[in-house]
C-alpha cells in the first residue's frame, strides 16, 4: 500500500452532479460555462395545434437529395444482384443468436437474484456478494493482430490506431456462434482526456501534432472478438489467430458514408469532399444500441468542442452554430480542443461546412470488417445520445432517440422500408438500408396535473406524473413539415426545426431504448440545474424539479401498443434521488427498500425485460454505478444496486447477455479529478498505477442468472 499514488480529494459542487471540473473540460467541452443553446421560446404544448405544421408550408429537398434516398455503396450493388465487395464471413444469425438463446418469456417482472450493495466511494469495482468481476479490455490493449504492447511513454498515433482506444462508453455484445462461446465486442471511445493520458502533460497547447493525432485514434470505436471463459460468464479477447473482425474505427483516418435525403446537401460540402458525401472520422461517440440485424448504432453526441474560429464563420451560419453549442463569440470557446493545429478542417473560419458533418447516428457492421460505416441522416442531426430501434408489429422499423442537452428534445425515426426476416444474405443487405429513408419526429408532452406542478418534485394529487403527448412529424423522406425548412434544412439543423414545431424541453433526454419484450419505451432525463431558473423553462409535468439535480425516468408507451403510433402515453415510473427526500419517487414502491440513485445516463434491458440504469455524476456523494429494477408486476419500481465504479467514473454500457449471465459495463473516465495526471493519478484502476478505462464483465459465480 505505501507506494500507492496519493489520491486526490473528490471535489464538491462541480456543475454537473459531482461531476469533475476535468470531466466537463473534457467529455463536452465545459457545455455548462455555455450558454444553454436553446433560446427558442417555444411553448411548453399546447400552442401546436395554432401552430401545426402548415402544409402549404411543405418543401422539398433539392433534386440531389432525392437521387440519393435509397440505397448506399454496397447495399445498392448487393439488391442489384452484384456479389459482396466481401464474402461476408457469417451471416449474423438474428434475432436467435443476438439474444444467445432467450432464456425468458418473462415481460419485465422477473425478480433480481442479487443483493444490492451499498454506496460507496471506494477506488474498485464493487459488485454483488456471489458475483465476480473482471476487465475484457482497457485503454491501450491490442486490438489488431500485430498492434504494439502499450507503452505510456511512447504513445503515437499509429499505434493508438491498433490499440483499444480511450473512455469506453456504449457496450454492445454480438454473438458469433449459436453455442454462445465467441461474440463479438463493439465499443464506443468517446473522448480523450490528455491530461490523464500523456505523462509529463504540458497543457492543451503545449501537446505536440503527434499527441494531438495520437487522440483522434484514440477516439473513435473498436471491435473485438471475445470468447466465453468456458462454463462461466465470463469473457476475454481472442489473443490468438486472424481474429478478421476485429477493428479500430478512429476520428483520424476511418472515412464514413453520409446516406440519406441531406447527404450530398450544400451544408454538407467541403473542399476536401465537394460532393458533401464523405466524411473522414467520427467524433464524441456516446451511447448505442444493437440491431435486430446485427449492426451497431452510435451517436456522435459533444462534437461541438472540436471545432474553433466560428466566430469567423458566415454571418448566415451563425444562429445555426450557436444552436450546437459553437461559440461565435471567439475564436476559442471554453472548452475548446484546438485540433486545428493538427488538421485546419476543425477550423471553421477555412471550413464552415465540417461542423455540420459531424452530429449524427453512425451505423457499423461488425461481421463486415472492409465495410463502409455510415452517418444516416434520415435520423437528424443533434447532440446524439445514442439510436435504440425495435420492429414495429407493421414491420416498419422504429428508432428512439435523445438529444442530450438542457432543455432538448426527444426523437423517433420511422423507416420507410419494412424489415425483412430471416438470415439470407439478400435479407441482411436490405435491412442495411432500413436507416437511410424514414419519417423524423420530435416529442411533445401534455400534461394532467400542470395546475399542480410547483417545481418541489411533489406528487400530483392523481398519484402520477403522466400525461398524453404525440409525435410532431419534422420530415419525410424528402419532405419537410417545417415551415420554411426544406428537409435537408431539417435533417442538418434539427434542433431549429424542433424550435419551430413546440417540442418540449427536456431535462437532458440521454438513452433512449424501448424493451423488446414490451414494447414500452424508457428514456434516462439525466438532470438539468437550470430548470426552473430566471429566463429559463420552468417545471412542468414530466421534468417536474426545479434545479434538478438527481434525473429520472420517463416510461412511454405508443398507442395500441404500435410504436409507428403518432401519440403515446407517458408517466414517470422513477424520480431519482435519496429515498429518503420526499421529492423521490419509486412506481410507488415502498422507499425503505430501494437503492439510492441520481443522473440516469444510460438503460438496458436483461432478458427476462428488467430495466438497467446506470449512473453518470451521482449528486448523492457516491460513486456512480449500475442498478436494475423491474419494470412490471409488483416488483416495479424496486431498483437495486448492483454495482459501483471507481473514483472519478461513470458507469456507461450496459449490456446483459440475452442468457442473463453476463453483465457488462464501461468504466469511463476513471480518476478524472482536477489536478490528476498519469503521475499522479487520482484513482489507481485497474492496474494499481495509473488510471485506464476499461470495459469489465460481470458474472455470477455459481453460473446462474441475473435475473429470474
Ligand atoms: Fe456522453 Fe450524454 O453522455
Ligand atoms: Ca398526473
Ligand atoms: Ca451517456
Amino acid at each position: 500500500m505505501s507506494d500507492r499514488p496519493r489520491l486526490l480529494p473528490l471535489l464538491t459542487g462541480t456543475r454537473h452532479g459531482t461531476r469533475d471540473a476535468m470531466t466537463c473540460l473534457y467529455r463536452c467541452g465545459n457545455a455548462c460555462d455555455h450558454p444553454v443553446p436553446n433560446t427558442s421560446d417555444n411553448a411548453y404544448f399546447g400552442d401546436v395545434v395554432n401552430a401545426e405544421v402548415s402544409r402549404r408550408g411543405v418543401v422539398r429537398a433539392g433534386a440531389v437529395g432525392a437521387l440519393v434516398l435509397g440505397f448506399g455503396g454496397a447495399a445498392a450493388g448487393a439488391l442489384a444482384g452484384a456479389a459482396p465487395a466481401v464474402a461476408a464471413p457469417t451471416t449474423p444469425d438474428v434475432p436467435e443468436a443476438f439474444g444467445f438463446g432467450r432464456p425468458s418469456t418473462g415481460v419485465g417482472n422477473g425478480a433480481l437474484t442479487f443483493k444490492p450493495i451499498p454506496p460507496n466511494k471506494l477506488d474498485t469495482l464493487v459488485v454483488p456478494n456471489g458475483y465476480d468481476h473482471a476487465v475484457v479490455i482497457k485503454w491501450g490493449d491490442p486490438v489488431l493482430p500485430g498492434a504494439p504492447a502499450f507503452d505510456v511513454h511512447h504513445q503515437s498515433a499509429a499505434a493508438q490506431s491498433r490499440q483499444f482506444g480511450y473512455n469506453n462508453d456504449f457496450v454492445g455484445v454480438l454473438p458469433l456462434d449459436k453455442q454462445g462461446r465467441r461474440a463479438l465486442l463493439v465499443v464506443n471511445h468517446e473522448y480523450t482526456n490528455e491530461d490523464l493520458m500523456f505523462p509529463g502533460f504540458p497543457g492543451l497547447d503545449g501537446l505536440s501534432v503527434e499527441q494531438l493525432r495520437t487522440a483522434m485514434a484514440a477516439h473513435g470505436m473498436s471491435v473485438v472478438e471475445l470468447e466465453r471463459v468456458a462454463g462461466t460468464g465470463q469473457w476475454k479477447p481472442v489473443d490468438s489467430g486472424r481474429r478478421p473482425y476485429n477493428r479500430r474505427v478512429t476520428a483520424l483516418s476511418t472515412r464514413f458514408d453520409l446516406t440519406g435525403p441531406a447527404a450530398g446537401s450544400a451544408w454538407l460540402k467541403t473542399a476536401a469532399d465537394p460532393r458533401g458525401r464523405t466524411v473522414v472520422g467520427t467524433l464524441n461517440n456516446c451511447a448505442g444500441g444493437v440491431t435486430p440485424w446485427g449492426t451497431v448504432l452510435s451517436g456522435e453526441e459533444n462534437f461541438n468542442q472540436y471545432f474553433v474560429g466560428a466566430d469567423a464563420a458566415p454571418a448566415e451560419l451563425k444562429p445555426k452554430l450557436d444552436r450546437y453549442g459553437i461559440s461565435t463569440a471567439s475564436r476559442y470557446p471554453s472548452g475548446s480542443r484546438k485540433w486545428e493545429r493538427a488538421d485546419e478542417r476543425f477550423d471553421l473560419a477555412k471550413h464552415p461546412n465540417e461542423a455540420h458533418r459531424f452530429g449524427w447516428i453512425v451505423e457499423i457492421d461488425p461481421f463486415d470488417p472492409e465495410s463502409r460505416p455510415r452517418k444516416h441522416t434520415a435520423m437528424g442531426r443533434f447532440k446524439h445520445e445514442g439510436a435504440n430501434v425495435i420492429i414495429a408489429r407493421d414491420g416498419h422499423v422504429v428508432a428512439y432517440m435523445g438529444d442530450d442537452e438542457r432543455f432538448d428534445y426527444l426523437y423517433k425515426f420511422v423507416s420507410d422500408k419494412k424489415f425483412l426476416k430471416g438470415n439470407s444474405w439478400a435479407a441482411r443487405q436490405h435491412n442495411l438500408t432500413l436507416l437511410e429513408s424514414g419519417t423524423l419526429y420530435v416529442a411533445q408532452l401534455e400534461q394532467t396535473s400542470a395546475g399542480e406542478i410547483d417545481g418541489s418534485g411533489a406528487l400530483p394529487s392523481d398519484g402520477a406524473f403522466n400525461g398524453r403527448g404525440r409525435w410532431i412529424k419534422l420530415v419525410s423522406g424528402n419532405r419537410s413539415f417545417v415551415d420554411g425548412m426544406t428537409a435537408a434544412d431539417v435533417l442538418t439543423f434539427t434542433r431549429l426545426a424542433g424550435d419551430k414545431v413546440g417540442a418540449t424541453k427536456m431535462d437532458r433526454p440521454e438513452d433512449v431504448e424501448p424493451s423488446q419484450l414490451t414494447g414500452k419505451v424508457y428514456v434516462a432525463l439525466t438532470n438539468n440545474t437550470d430548470r426552473g431558473k430566471a429566463g429559463k423553462a420552468a417545471a412542468d409535468e414530466a421534468n417536474p424539479r426545479n434545479a434538478n439535480k438527481h434525473g429520472q425516468i420517463l416510461e412511454l408507451v405508443e398507442d395500441r401498443n404500435d410504436n409507428t403510433a403518432e401519440a403515446f402515453a407517458w408517466s414517470l415510473p422513477i424520480v431519482c434521488g435519496d429515498p429518503t427526500d420526499p421529492s423521490t419517487f419509486f412506481a410507488g414502491y415502498d422507499k425503505t427498500k430501494v437503492s439510492p440513485i441520481s443522473c440516469p445516463d444510460n438503460v438496458a434491458f436483461d432478458a427476462t425485460g428488467n430495466l438497467w440504469i446506470s449512473t453518470d455524476g451521482n449528486a448523492l456523494g457516491s460513486n456512480d454505478g449500475l442498478f436494475a429494477t423491474a419494470v412490471e408486476g409488483p416488483e416495479r419500481g424496486h431498483l437495486k444496486q448492483f454495482l459501483t465504479v471507481p473514483i472519478g467514473a461513470e458507469t456507461c454500457g450496459p449490456f446483459i447477455t440475452g442468457d442473463n449471465r453476463s453483465v457488462f459495463v464501461a468504466v469511463q473516465h476513471p480518476g478524472e479529478i482536477t489536478g490528476a495526471s498519469v503521475e499522479n493519478p487520482a484513482s489507481n484502476w485497474p492496474d494499481g498505477d495509473y488510471a485506464k478505462p476499461g470495459v469489465v464483465v460481470t458474472w455470477r459465480l455459481d453460473g446462474g442468472p441475473v435475473g429470474s
